[in-house]
This record gives structure tokens, sequence and C-alpha cells, in this order.
């Protein structure tokens, strides 16, 4: 098997941003949290927010000990509320960011079951904690400082409460925003129905105890495989042209099901135009992509694929794209 080397290192401006996040100003604030959603939807007029809701006559019959099912409640109450969900069936997977359930479907939805994917509250979370991924919010300079200029994101500058809730925020909107328009753009992700303040709903993959497995859990039949690697690299296409890179992209965070697949774990993906370690993250989806399907003898050179992708998608190479960010950055000072 060819041994397809990864790199993992961020650059050094991303570094250097991640030492200067100071954990210690994070603190809870949930009514700064709603807030966020508010502030977040001022932004971008997509519709499918939920509000908090107190969880009234909402009572799930999946048997999880009482602070979950409370923290259920909280979460997923609103989807209640708004019938697009009747009842919460099985736990799904419990993550160290986030936990997925299979719920059962309002008939107004017309599908049998939905997933939702509660995220941890932000105390007992280290999401993908990385300033790398953040500087996708706006133009850097040239010290890959952040010029920052959405008001919610200058709060998280100055490291107020509120602003550390933009951040726990912008996490799941940013999930919730990047399925939407990659789910409308054709790519294979689940449908999104809704988001709510902790939560996002989804179409869900599998039956209520028997999950959708990810692909490192299966063993594709020899005839699918080279079909889903280029179902998913079209996918992944689709998502540049769309100026999305997933940017945590592997075999975990693909779902095969009867025959399909969907990519999934949204809430870092960054934009190319906008994140000057975009193009290093997405060289590290394909070839994270391609070390998976080599195991079925198809071995494409990982880099060149991506720079054919990036060619096709991108309005100038990496270098350009860099320079471009520097320029606009230069513009807005
Ligand atoms: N739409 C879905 N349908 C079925 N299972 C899902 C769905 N979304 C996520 N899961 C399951 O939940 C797990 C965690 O979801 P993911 O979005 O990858 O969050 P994280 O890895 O950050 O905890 C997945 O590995 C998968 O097993
Ligand atoms: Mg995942």
């Amino acid at each position: 098997m060819d041994e397809i080397e990864i790199d993992d290192e961020l650059p050094q401006h991303s570094r250097r941003a991640a030492r200067a996040h100071d954990p210690h100003h994070r603190q809870k604030s949930k009514r700064a949290s709603a807030h966020v959603i508010a502030e977040l939807l001022e932004h971008d007029d997509k519709t499918g927010a939920v509000a908090m809701g107190a969880g009234s006559g909402f009572n799930p019959s999946f048997g999880a000990s009482r602070h979950e099912r409370r923290w259920i409640i909280d979460a997923l109450g609103g989807f209640h509320e708004t019938n697009q969900i009747v009842d919460v069936v099985a736990q799904v997977k419990g993550g160290k960011e986030a936990t997925v359930y299979c719920c059962s479907a309002h008939p107004s939805t017309s599908v049998e079951y939905l997933a939702a994917k509660v995220y941890r509250p932000r105390m007992f979370r280290n999401l993908k904690n990385d300033a790398a991924y953040r500087e996708g919010s706006g133009p850097v300079d040239e010290q890959g400082k952040q010029l920052l200029r959405m008001r919610p994101l200058r709060a998280v500058a100055k490291k107020t409460n509120f602003g550390q809730a933009v951040l726990h925020g912008s996490w799941l909107f940013n999930e919730y925003r990047t399925m939407t328009a990659l789910y409308e753009a054709g790519a294979l992700v689940p449908k999104p129905y809704a988001f709510a303040e902790n939560a996002i709903l989804m179409e869900y993959m599998g039956e209520p105890f028997a999950p959708a497995p990810t692909l490192d859990q299966v063993s594709l039949p020899e005839a699918e495989a080279q079909p889903i690697f280029d179902a998913l690299i079209e996918s992944v296409r689709i998502m540049l042209a769309n100026n999305r890179v997933h940017g945590d992209l592997s075999a975990y965070n693909v779902l095969y099901w009867e025959g399909q697949v969907r990519i999934i774990d949204f809430p870092q993906a960054v934009d190319p135009l906008y994140n000057p370690s975009a193009y290093q993250f997405f060289m590290r989806d394909i070839k994270r992509l391609c070390q998976y399907f080599a195991r079925y003898g198809i071995r494409p050179q990982a880099a060149e694929l991506a720079d054919q992708l990036w060619a096709t998608c991108m309005p100038g190479d990496a270098n350009d794209i860099q320079r471009e960010l520097l320029a606009r950055a230069n513009l807005n000072r």
C-alpha cells in the first residue's frame, strides 16, 4: 500500500493565533448565547432557526439519565414545539463535542426519523479549538491577524462574555449554514432541517437502532469502492465551487448506508476566499480520503488531484489567493 504523507502541521501564523486564545476567559453565559443566534441571523436570513423551548409537553421515551434527559429536553424541546420531532428514541453516538440522537419525526416532515446533533455545553468542549479555522470569518493582515468586521466577531476579539458566546454559537451556526448551502448545491450531505441554540436537526442515516456506520467501520463491496470514491470527490468539488472546505474530512466523517454516502461534521468548515489555511486543509482532506481508498486499490496522486480540483474551482492558485487575502486586508485598514 502506498504511504501517503499527511501534513497535519498548521502554518506559523495560525499557531501564533492559537496561543493568543486564552481559555481563562471562557465563561458560561446562556443569555448572551441566545443573543448569538439573533445576532448571527441578522447577518444571514436563512430560516430554520428554532427558538429555545422550555420543552413543555415533551416527554422523550429514550431512557437517559436524569441529567441527560434534562439536557435533551432543553436542547430538543424547541423542535418538538415546532412539530419537527415527536420523540427521541435512541442515542446514536456520544462524541467529544456533540451527542447525536435518533428522533422520530413529526408527520409534517414526511420522513420517519431525524438525527439531532446536540452540542456539548461549551465548558466541556474543545471543538477543533484552533484559531486557524476561525480565520475563515474575515480577512487577515500580513501577520495572519484577523481584521474583524462584524460586531459579534469584534466582541470575540475583546474576549467579552458575549464574544465567547458568539464563538460557541457560531460553530453550530457555521455547521448548519454550511450544510444548507452544500445540500442545496447537490453535495452528498444529510439534508438539514432546523437548528436551535445547541442543536442541529438533519436527515437520519440508518435505522433507529442500527445507525449508519462511518466509512472506517465498513468494508465496501469491491464494485462500490470506485463509484463511492468518485462521488465523494465530486462532492468535495461541489463544496470548493461553493467556497467551502470541510477541514476535517476523513473516513470517520463519512456515513455509509445501503450503498449511499453522506459527508458529515462541518462546524470547522472554512471559506477558501477568506481563510489563508484553506488550501492546506483542503490538501489534507483529499489526502485522508485517498488514504482510506488505497485499501481498495484506488490510488490517485492525492496532491495532484487536490491541485487539479483547486485549479478548476478557485479563481487562482493557492499563492494568488493568499496575495488576494492580504490585498483585501490592506484595503480594510
Ligand atoms: N445524520 C446522521 N445520521 C446518523 N448518524 C449520524 C448522523 N450524523 C452524525 N451521526 C453519528 O454521530 C457521530 C458524531 O457526529 P459528528 O457530526 O461526526 O460529530 P463529532 O465527530 O464532532 O462528535 C457520527 O460519527 C455518526 O456515527
Ligand atoms: Mg465526526
